[in-house]
């Protein structure tokens, strides 16, 4: 199924795991299980070790991404300025934690480190548009925004946007 990605790297080579995880997660968004015994049987590495280095680092993701990905800033210069009630905010409106996608797809929640937006912080990224200087009041426009069916054309009022 993956001989595309495969055909770049040897057989039983251990060191190619990592390498191979960041291949399948470009194609696919995250890891796929059945990828993961692929990578397994042809590294001969336990599926267990696999999984193993999957979860360990928080580039990687067994799950699929939403629609939307928001990544709310927990950096210090956002931390100061209360992005943790943005953060609540969030997973208020959406039933979700962060890591999480929301049931129908729509958006993801990540956390992340400084994003190099400090000087408009708090600020959170929703797929490539940042939305600085924000509060945990806002978070409704911003989501209205994103939360569209695919043809409705509404013009919705900019939030504070960096
Ligand atoms: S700490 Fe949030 S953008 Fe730098």
């Amino acid at each position: 199924m993956h001989s595309e990605i495969f055909k770049n790297y040897e057989p039983k080579e251990k060191s190619g795991l990592i390498p191979l995880l960041q291949d399948v997660q470009n194609i696919y968004g995250y890891l796929p299980e059945l990828a993961l015994q692929e990578i397994s049987d042809f590294l001969d590495i336990p599926l267990s070790r696999v999984y193993g280095v999957a979860t360990f680092y928080n580039q990687f993701r067994l799950t699929p991404l939403g629609e939307n990905v928001i990544k709310v800033c927990r950096g210090t210069a956002c931390h100061v300025k209360s992005s943790a009630n943005i953060l609540f905010a969030l997973e208020t409106a959406l039933k979700i934690k962060a890591g999480e996608t929301t049931r129908d797809k729509k958006f993801t929640i990540e956390v992340v480190n400084c994003i190099g937006a400090c000087s408009i912080a708090p600020v959170i990224t929703v797929n490539e548009e940042y939305f600085g200087r924000i509060s945990a009041k806002d978070v409704p426009a911003i989501l209205k925004k994103f939360n569209k069916p695919a043809k409705q054309t509404e013009v919705v009022p900019e939030v504070k946007l960096a």
